[in-house]
């Protein structure tokens, strides 16, 4: 199923980025996530699943579409897989807006139950690649988990790097981790991909700390799995109302609870795609052309172990050239 599926999966964050891309730079978040939102749904509709939204656009009162329990796929009634989608359709949408790099259209799957229905809410994560796995602990303080991540990856702290959303309820957060040398790179947005690039050698980037969305971290950590990497959390409610969600999605709203890469994506055919939207450091944005577009994606498979780096061009008018270029 996975090798199919991933297949099936790339189409589908990539109709999303092209959708978005054309909102790049225009000011428009809500239009922009609007589109990758049609563009995933449309496409999921041409797959041969019957996918249930586990992670999507909200409630089904919140959401036209994508909204958690809507039925994608084709759904014919045939013997058809049944997968369990996590969806953001556009992760970034200020980045789009703005035209600043790093948006990504992202989804995972898995066979039912193996992704973990997370309430809209925040989760405070602890995200590393491969080899710091299993050295750190969410429960003791940033400083001391630096300087294991930095003991395992054989460096001094100060030639570790710290990615932490730029928000001020992470003063505390920066402040610490400044105070063990490690440098820090401040993100306004994105945090499945930074997470990701700290499983990825070579980006110069080695952990995600601090506090953001919860359906990211699940979309997170079935990447996690699937780069061999690590994402503990714990849940940071905003508000009652959140935790009377939680007490309803996850059966408890206990802010104590550390939930590990495999308690959020614990699914065994495990799949995630991702496609850049505008230009970042693990995946180029979407370039439009005469009569066409060119994406980058990266799909990964968990149980074939597989990590795909996918350069597609679109061509939508294939009689009118330009033809395909190298
Ligand atoms: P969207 O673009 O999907 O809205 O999310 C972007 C994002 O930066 C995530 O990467 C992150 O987890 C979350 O928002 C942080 O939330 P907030 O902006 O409320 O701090």
């Amino acid at each position: 199923m996975e090798k199919l599926l991933a297949l099936e999966m790339v189409r589908v964050t990539e109709a999303a980025a092209i959708a978005s891309a054309r909102f790049m730079g225009k000011g428009q978040r809500d239009e922009a996530d609007q589109a990758a939102t049609e563009a995933m749904r449309r496409t999921m509709d041409e797959t041969d699943i019957a996918g249930t939204i586990v992670i999507g656009e909200g409630e089904r009162d919140e959401a036209p579409m994508l909204y958690i329990g809507e039925q994608v796929g084709r759904h014919d009634g045939s013997e058809m897989e049944h997968v369990d989608i996590a969806v953001d359709p556009l992760e970034g949408t200020n980045l789009v807006a703005t035209g600043q790099g790093g948006a990504i259209t992202v989804l995972a799957a898995s066979e039912k139950g193996g992704l973990t229905n997370a309430p809209d809410t925040y989760l405070e994560k602890l995200a590393v690649g491969p080899v710091a796995a299993g050295c750190v602990d969410i429960t003791r303080p940033a400083a001391e988990n630096t300087q294991r991540i930095a003991e395992a990856l054989r460096r001094r702290v100060s030639d570790i790097t710290v990615i932490i959303l730029d928000r001020p309820r992470h003063a505390d957060l920066i402040a610490e981790v400044r105070s063990t040398g490690a440098r820090i790179k401040l993100i306004t947005d994105g945090d499945v991909s930074a997470a990701i690039a700290c499983a990825v050698q070579g980006t110069g980037v080695h952990a995600v700390m601090g506090i953001g969305g919860a359906p990211e971290g699940v979309i997170t950590a079935a990447a996690l799995r699937c780069l061999g990497g690590e994402i503990q959390a714990r849940f940071r409610f905003r508000n009652d109302e959140e935790r009377e969600r939680a007490k309803k999605m996850l059966g408890h709203a206990d802010e104590d609870r550390v939930y590990r890469t495999e308690d959020l994506a614990g699914g065994e055919q495990l799949v995630f795609a991702a496609t850049g939207v505008t230009e970042g450091e693990l995946l180029q944005g979407v370039r439009f052309f005469g009569g066409g577009a060119r994406t980058h994606s990266l799909v990964m498979a968990y149980q074939t172990k597989q990590v795909r780096f996918v350069d597609t061009v679109h061509m939508f008018d294939r009689d009118r050239p330009p033809a395909v270029r190298l």
